[in-house]
Protein backbone atom coordinates (compact mmCIF):
# COMPACT_ATOMS: atom_id res chain seq x y z
CA UNK A 1 0.00 0.00 0.00
CA UNK A 2 1.36 3.25 -0.99
CA UNK A 3 2.41 5.60 2.24
CA UNK A 4 -0.51 8.11 1.90
CA UNK A 5 -3.36 6.47 0.10
CA UNK A 6 -5.65 3.58 0.08
CA UNK A 7 -6.91 2.30 -3.28
CA UNK A 8 -10.62 0.26 -3.34
CA UNK A 9 -11.97 -1.90 -6.47
CA UNK A 10 -15.40 -2.00 -5.49
CA UNK A 11 -17.24 -4.81 -7.59
CA UNK A 12 -20.40 -3.95 -8.50
CA UNK A 13 -23.89 -6.05 -7.38
CA UNK A 14 -22.87 -9.81 -9.13
CA UNK A 15 -25.60 -11.26 -10.04
CA UNK A 16 -26.38 -15.27 -10.39
CA UNK A 17 -24.19 -17.98 -11.56
CA UNK A 18 -23.05 -16.55 -14.75
CA UNK A 19 -21.69 -12.91 -13.12
CA UNK A 20 -19.75 -14.82 -10.57
CA UNK A 21 -18.44 -17.25 -12.87
CA UNK A 22 -17.18 -13.77 -15.21
CA UNK A 23 -15.93 -12.10 -12.18
CA UNK A 24 -13.70 -15.21 -11.27
CA UNK A 25 -12.43 -14.96 -14.49
CA UNK A 26 -12.12 -11.77 -14.89
CA UNK A 27 -11.20 -10.48 -11.29
CA UNK A 28 -7.89 -11.57 -11.35
CA UNK A 29 -6.44 -9.94 -14.13
CA UNK A 30 -8.14 -6.49 -13.10
CA UNK A 31 -6.53 -6.71 -9.94
CA UNK A 32 -3.31 -7.28 -11.15
CA UNK A 33 -3.46 -3.93 -13.58
CA UNK A 34 -5.00 -1.92 -10.91
CA UNK A 35 -3.50 -3.01 -7.32
CA UNK A 36 -6.10 -2.39 -4.95
CA UNK A 37 -5.38 -2.50 -1.46
CA UNK A 38 -9.16 -3.28 -0.54
CA UNK A 39 -11.72 -5.40 -2.41
CA UNK A 40 -15.44 -4.72 -1.60
CA UNK A 41 -18.48 -6.14 -3.53
CA UNK A 42 -22.05 -6.85 -3.74
CA UNK A 43 -23.17 -10.08 -3.29
CA UNK A 44 -27.40 -9.61 -2.83
CA UNK A 45 -28.33 -10.78 -5.90
CA UNK A 46 -25.35 -13.44 -6.72
CA UNK A 47 -27.82 -16.76 -5.38
CA UNK A 48 -30.01 -17.43 -8.28
CA UNK A 49 -30.49 -13.23 -8.92
CA UNK A 50 -32.08 -13.16 -4.98
CA UNK A 51 -29.75 -13.66 -2.38
CA UNK A 52 -26.65 -15.29 -1.23
CA UNK A 53 -25.15 -18.33 0.02
CA UNK A 54 -22.32 -19.97 2.20
CA UNK A 55 -20.35 -21.25 -0.81
CA UNK A 56 -21.13 -18.10 -3.02
CA UNK A 57 -19.39 -16.26 0.29
CA UNK A 58 -16.27 -18.45 0.01
CA UNK A 59 -16.15 -17.80 -3.59
CA UNK A 60 -15.57 -13.90 -3.61
CA UNK A 61 -13.16 -14.63 -0.69
CA UNK A 62 -11.00 -16.76 -2.73
CA UNK A 63 -10.45 -14.69 -5.61
CA UNK A 64 -9.96 -11.50 -3.30
CA UNK A 65 -12.88 -9.72 -1.97
CA UNK A 66 -12.68 -8.50 1.65
CA UNK A 67 -16.09 -7.57 2.41
CA UNK A 68 -19.39 -8.55 0.58
CA UNK A 69 -21.99 -5.90 0.89
CA UNK A 70 -26.10 -6.30 0.35
CA UNK A 71 -29.10 -4.99 -0.24
CA UNK A 72 -33.00 -5.46 -0.19
CA UNK A 73 -32.14 -9.19 -1.26
CA UNK A 74 -29.57 -10.01 1.68
CA UNK A 75 -32.46 -11.60 3.38
CA UNK A 76 -34.08 -13.85 0.64
CA UNK A 77 -32.34 -17.00 1.24
CA UNK A 78 -33.02 -17.95 4.96
CA UNK A 79 -30.65 -20.67 4.82
CA UNK A 80 -27.13 -17.79 5.22
CA UNK A 81 -29.26 -16.08 8.22
CA UNK A 82 -27.16 -18.22 10.93
CA UNK A 83 -23.85 -17.83 8.95
CA UNK A 84 -24.72 -13.77 8.81
CA UNK A 85 -24.34 -14.01 12.89
CA UNK A 86 -21.09 -15.21 12.44
CA UNK A 87 -19.00 -13.60 9.43
CA UNK A 88 -18.32 -9.83 10.35
CA UNK A 89 -17.15 -9.50 6.55
CA UNK A 90 -20.48 -10.24 4.81
CA UNK A 91 -22.42 -6.83 4.98
CA UNK A 92 -26.43 -6.36 4.70
CA UNK A 93 -28.03 -2.99 4.95
CA UNK A 94 -27.78 -1.45 8.76
CA UNK A 95 -31.12 0.29 8.91
CA UNK A 96 -33.10 -3.39 9.17
CA UNK A 97 -35.39 -3.46 12.12
CA UNK A 98 -33.20 -4.76 14.86
CA UNK A 99 -33.43 -8.41 15.30
CA UNK A 100 -32.56 -9.21 12.01
CA UNK A 101 -29.26 -11.20 11.63
CA UNK A 102 -26.18 -10.19 10.29
CA UNK A 103 -23.71 -7.13 10.56
CA UNK A 104 -24.67 -3.66 9.14
CA UNK A 105 -21.09 -2.18 9.35
CA UNK A 106 -17.43 -3.09 9.95
CA UNK A 107 -13.80 -2.43 11.00
CA UNK A 108 -11.29 -3.94 9.19
CA UNK A 109 -7.55 -3.82 8.90
CA UNK A 110 -6.02 -2.28 5.81
CA UNK A 111 -3.84 -4.72 4.76
CA UNK A 112 -0.08 -4.02 4.29
CA UNK A 113 -1.15 -0.66 6.97
CA UNK A 114 -1.56 -0.13 10.26
CA UNK A 115 -5.14 1.90 9.32
CA UNK A 116 -8.31 0.56 9.39
CA UNK A 117 -11.15 1.01 7.22
CA UNK A 118 -14.52 1.04 7.89
CA UNK A 119 -17.16 -0.25 5.53
CA UNK A 120 -21.21 0.77 6.00
CA UNK A 121 -23.73 -0.71 4.37
CA UNK A 122 -27.15 0.91 4.14
CA UNK A 123 -30.80 0.77 1.88
CA UNK A 124 -32.87 3.45 0.74
CA UNK A 125 -36.74 4.16 1.67
CA UNK A 126 -38.02 5.46 -1.72
CA UNK A 127 -39.65 2.81 -4.15
CA UNK A 128 -38.09 0.19 -1.42
CA UNK A 129 -39.28 -1.39 1.76
CA UNK A 130 -39.90 1.18 4.57
CA UNK A 131 -37.64 0.07 6.85
CA UNK A 132 -35.34 2.26 9.67
CA UNK A 133 -34.43 5.98 8.17
CA UNK A 134 -31.18 5.52 6.03
CA UNK A 135 -30.22 9.23 6.70
CA UNK A 136 -30.63 8.75 11.13
CA UNK A 137 -28.63 5.07 11.28
CA UNK A 138 -25.87 7.16 8.91
CA UNK A 139 -25.11 9.61 12.03
CA UNK A 140 -24.87 7.20 14.71
CA UNK A 141 -22.71 4.29 12.46
CA UNK A 142 -20.87 6.77 11.29
CA UNK A 143 -19.86 8.62 14.86
CA UNK A 144 -19.20 4.82 16.17
CA UNK A 145 -17.36 3.72 13.14
CA UNK A 146 -14.98 6.95 13.63
CA UNK A 147 -14.04 6.20 17.23
CA UNK A 148 -11.69 4.22 14.96
CA UNK A 149 -10.74 5.25 12.03
CA UNK A 150 -12.17 8.37 9.68
CA UNK A 151 -11.79 6.11 6.48
CA UNK A 152 -15.12 5.01 5.73
CA UNK A 153 -16.66 3.62 2.46
CA UNK A 154 -20.58 3.51 2.15
CA UNK A 155 -22.47 1.45 -0.05
CA UNK A 156 -25.94 2.96 -0.47
CA UNK A 157 -28.20 0.26 -1.61
CA UNK A 158 -31.30 2.79 -3.21
CA UNK A 159 -34.03 2.64 -6.24
CA UNK A 160 -34.24 6.49 -6.33
CA UNK A 161 -31.26 9.10 -7.58
CA UNK A 162 -32.52 11.89 -5.77
CA UNK A 163 -32.28 9.89 -2.52
CA UNK A 164 -28.29 9.19 -3.03
CA UNK A 165 -27.72 12.29 -3.96
CA UNK A 166 -29.26 13.57 -1.04
CA UNK A 167 -27.15 11.21 0.88
CA UNK A 168 -24.02 12.22 -0.58
CA UNK A 169 -24.96 15.81 0.18
CA UNK A 170 -25.82 14.70 3.45
CA UNK A 171 -22.52 12.81 4.27
CA UNK A 172 -20.00 15.12 2.16
CA UNK A 173 -17.36 15.57 4.45
CA UNK A 174 -18.20 12.98 6.72
CA UNK A 175 -17.03 9.42 4.83
CA UNK A 176 -14.56 8.95 2.23
CA UNK A 177 -16.57 7.43 -0.83
CA UNK A 178 -20.34 6.72 -1.11
CA UNK A 179 -20.93 4.39 -4.23
CA UNK A 180 -24.90 3.74 -4.88
CA UNK A 181 -25.81 0.37 -5.43
CA UNK A 182 -29.22 -1.53 -6.67
CA UNK A 183 -30.64 -0.54 -9.86
CA UNK A 184 -28.17 -2.04 -11.91
CA UNK A 185 -27.47 0.34 -14.10
CA UNK A 186 -24.13 1.81 -14.29
CA UNK A 187 -23.95 6.14 -14.29
CA UNK A 188 -21.64 8.09 -15.39
CA UNK A 189 -21.24 10.93 -12.72
CA UNK A 190 -18.59 10.03 -10.74
CA UNK A 191 -17.25 13.22 -8.56
CA UNK A 192 -15.94 14.14 -5.92
CA UNK A 193 -17.96 16.09 -3.49
CA UNK A 194 -16.64 19.86 -2.29
CA UNK A 195 -15.72 18.08 1.11
CA UNK A 196 -14.04 15.62 0.04
CA UNK A 197 -16.27 12.56 -0.33
CA UNK A 198 -16.43 10.68 -3.78
CA UNK A 199 -19.59 9.56 -5.12
CA UNK A 200 -21.57 8.07 -7.45
CA UNK A 201 -25.02 7.10 -8.23
CA UNK A 202 -24.74 3.68 -9.14
CA UNK A 203 -21.68 1.15 -9.97
CA UNK A 204 -23.76 -0.83 -12.69
CA UNK A 205 -24.01 -4.82 -12.22
CA UNK A 206 -21.38 -7.70 -12.59
CA UNK A 207 -23.46 -10.18 -14.83
CA UNK A 208 -25.31 -10.78 -17.67
CA UNK A 209 -26.58 -7.74 -19.72
CA UNK A 210 -28.34 -9.47 -22.38
CA UNK A 211 -31.30 -8.92 -20.19
CA UNK A 212 -33.40 -6.53 -17.94
CA UNK A 213 -31.24 -5.72 -15.23
CA UNK A 214 -29.97 -9.03 -15.11
CA UNK A 215 -33.69 -10.96 -15.51
CA UNK A 216 -34.20 -12.87 -18.73
CA UNK A 217 -36.12 -10.11 -21.59
CA UNK A 218 -38.71 -12.38 -22.20
CA UNK A 219 -40.37 -12.51 -18.73
CA UNK A 220 -39.06 -8.83 -17.92
CA UNK A 221 -41.40 -8.02 -21.12
CA UNK A 222 -44.23 -10.25 -20.46
CA UNK A 223 -44.57 -7.85 -16.68
CA UNK A 224 -44.78 -4.81 -18.62
CA UNK A 225 -47.36 -6.16 -21.40
CA UNK A 226 -49.35 -8.32 -19.45
CA UNK A 227 -49.25 -6.60 -15.89
CA UNK A 228 -49.22 -9.53 -13.75
CA UNK A 229 -46.36 -11.26 -12.19
CA UNK A 230 -43.53 -13.32 -14.90
CA UNK A 231 -41.77 -16.38 -13.60
CA UNK A 232 -38.03 -14.61 -12.13
CA UNK A 233 -35.37 -16.11 -14.52
CA UNK A 234 -32.09 -14.73 -14.33
CA UNK A 235 -30.29 -14.12 -17.78
CA UNK A 236 -26.55 -15.48 -19.02
CA UNK A 237 -25.64 -13.90 -21.78
CA UNK A 238 -23.04 -11.02 -22.72
CA UNK A 239 -21.38 -10.56 -18.90
CA UNK A 240 -19.59 -7.44 -18.11
CA UNK A 241 -17.97 -6.48 -15.08
CA UNK A 242 -18.80 -2.83 -13.32
CA UNK A 243 -17.26 -1.43 -10.67
CA UNK A 244 -15.51 1.30 -9.17
CA UNK A 245 -11.66 2.71 -8.35
CA UNK A 246 -11.57 4.48 -5.41
CA UNK A 247 -8.39 6.83 -4.41
CA UNK A 248 -8.45 7.80 -0.41
CA UNK A 249 -5.50 10.18 1.23
CA UNK A 250 -5.04 8.04 4.70
CA UNK A 251 -3.93 11.18 6.70
CA UNK A 252 -7.30 13.40 5.60
CA UNK A 253 -9.36 10.61 5.08
CA UNK A 254 -10.65 12.24 1.69
CA UNK A 255 -10.93 10.89 -1.61
CA UNK A 256 -8.44 11.92 -4.44
CA UNK A 257 -9.57 10.10 -7.06
CA UNK A 258 -13.03 8.02 -8.35
CA UNK A 259 -13.55 6.36 -11.59
CA UNK A 260 -16.18 3.75 -12.89
CA UNK A 261 -14.91 0.59 -14.73
CA UNK A 262 -17.55 -1.23 -17.33
CA UNK A 263 -15.34 -4.12 -18.85
CA UNK A 264 -15.73 -4.80 -21.02
CA UNK A 265 -17.21 -1.56 -22.14
CA UNK A 266 -20.58 -0.85 -24.00
CA UNK A 267 -20.51 -1.26 -27.77
CA UNK A 268 -22.27 2.86 -28.83
CA UNK A 269 -21.24 3.05 -32.57
CA UNK A 270 -21.59 0.02 -34.99
CA UNK A 271 -19.55 0.28 -38.53
FE1 LIG B 1 -31.12 -4.67 -4.73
Amino acid sequence: MAADTVKIFFIADIVGESGLEFLETMLPPLLDKHQPDFVIANGENSHEGRGINRTIVQRLYDIGVHVITGGNHSFDKWKIFSYMKTDPNLLRPLNYPKGNAGFGFGIYDLPGSDKKIGVLNLQGRTFMQQIDDPFATSEWAIKRIKEETDIIFLDFHAEATAEKLAMAWHLDGQVSVIVGTHTHVPTNDARIFPQGTGYITDAGMTGPFNSVIGMKKKTSINRFLLGTPQRFLVADKENRLCGVIAEINTETAKCTHIDSIIYPEFQNSKP
